[in-house]
Order: C-alpha cells, then structure tokens, then sequence
C-alpha cells in the first residue's frame, strides 16, 4: 500500500494536505463562507457551459453528475451566509440584499427551481432540452448578479 493510500484509508490526507494556508479557518467570516457556496456553483456552472458551447467534448454522464451536484449545492441554505451585519468586509454582495431581502430570496429560488429541472431534463439526455434548460438557469445567476453582486469587492 502507498504513503499516500495508507493516510487515505488512515483518515490522515487532512492533516498531510493541509498543513498552512488551508482555505476555511474557524475564524473565517460568514462572508467568506457564503463565498464559498457560489464558488461551488461556478466551479460546476462554468465546465457545464463549456460543455453546452462545445469548447469540451459532450459526455451525457459529466453533464448529468455536474447538473446534479448544482442542483444539490442550491439548495445548501446560504441565506444564513447573508445575516445581519454581514453587509461589510471583504465582499462583492451589494447592501441593497439587505434592504430587499424578499426580492433577493426570490431570486435565489427562482435559480434554485431551475436548478432543480435542469438536473432532470440532464437526466432525460435530450441535448437541445438541456441547452434550452441550462440558458434559463444561467439567466437566474444573472438576474441576482445584476441586481446584488458587484464586479470588484466593496470594503
Ligand atoms: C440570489 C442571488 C444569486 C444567484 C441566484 C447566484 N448568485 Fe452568484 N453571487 C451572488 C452574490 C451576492 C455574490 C457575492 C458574494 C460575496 O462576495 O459575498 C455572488 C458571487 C458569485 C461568485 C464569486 C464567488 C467567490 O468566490 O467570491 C461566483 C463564481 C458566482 N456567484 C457564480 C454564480 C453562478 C454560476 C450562479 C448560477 C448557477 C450564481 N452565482 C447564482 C448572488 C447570486
């Protein structure tokens, strides 16, 4: 057995991965971790559009693990990422979430209903469906970014 297998099984790859810098502190703040709720999105969103454009080769299983894991993540309760007194620091969260909270909560259910079917027509394998499926939920990233994200972080 490996080195590397060895600590695998052992339950030790945390320890020997991460022995500075790692990402999550126990200090880390709400924003940072809410952060890491919409990284995750991107880091599926982003290969499945390449996908969808072409630049990467098509494989129906990728595509479907990818919509499901998106479609699992959303529904991750970030809103608690956003309480009050989290309008500051290192963030690209624009202070009009909080003054219009209804709206901004119904934006992220609107990403995560499509979500949601995106997953299920992925599973269906009809690639125009999924085309079609994945533009309407790409539209509900934007809709929320246009309104509550800025480009550049606001201190
Ligand atoms: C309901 C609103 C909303 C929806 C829906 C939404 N986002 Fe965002 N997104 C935000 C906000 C607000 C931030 C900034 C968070 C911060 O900096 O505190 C953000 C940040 C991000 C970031 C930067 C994360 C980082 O590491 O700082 C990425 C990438 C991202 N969103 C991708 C997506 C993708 C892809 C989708 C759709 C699949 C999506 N978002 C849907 C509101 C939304």
């Amino acid at each position: 057995m490996s080195l590397i297998r060895y600590l695998a099984v052992a339950g030790l790859t945390v320890a020997v991965a991460l022995p500075t810098g790692a990402h999550i502190e126990k200090t880390e703040p709400m924003q940072s971790l809410r952060q890491s709720y919409f990284a995750l999105l991107g880091m599926t969103f982003g290969p499945m559009a390449d996908m969808v454009k072409g630049k990467i080769e098509w494989d129906d299983a990728t595509f479907q693990r990818w919509a499901s894991d998106l479609a699992g993540v959303s529904g991750y309760q970030v809103e608690r990422g956003f309480a009050p007194g989290t309008e500051e620091g290192m963030t690209r969260a624009k202070p009009e979430i909080w003054l219009n909270t209804e709206d901004f909560n119904a934006k992220l259910a609107d990403f995560r209903r499509e979500a949601g079917k995106l997953a299920s027509v992925a599973a269906e394998g009809d690639r125009a469906a999924i085309s079609a499926q994945f533009g309407a939920t790409g539209k509900t990233c934007k809709a929320c970014h246009d309104e509550y994200k800025s480009k550049d972080y606001l201190y």
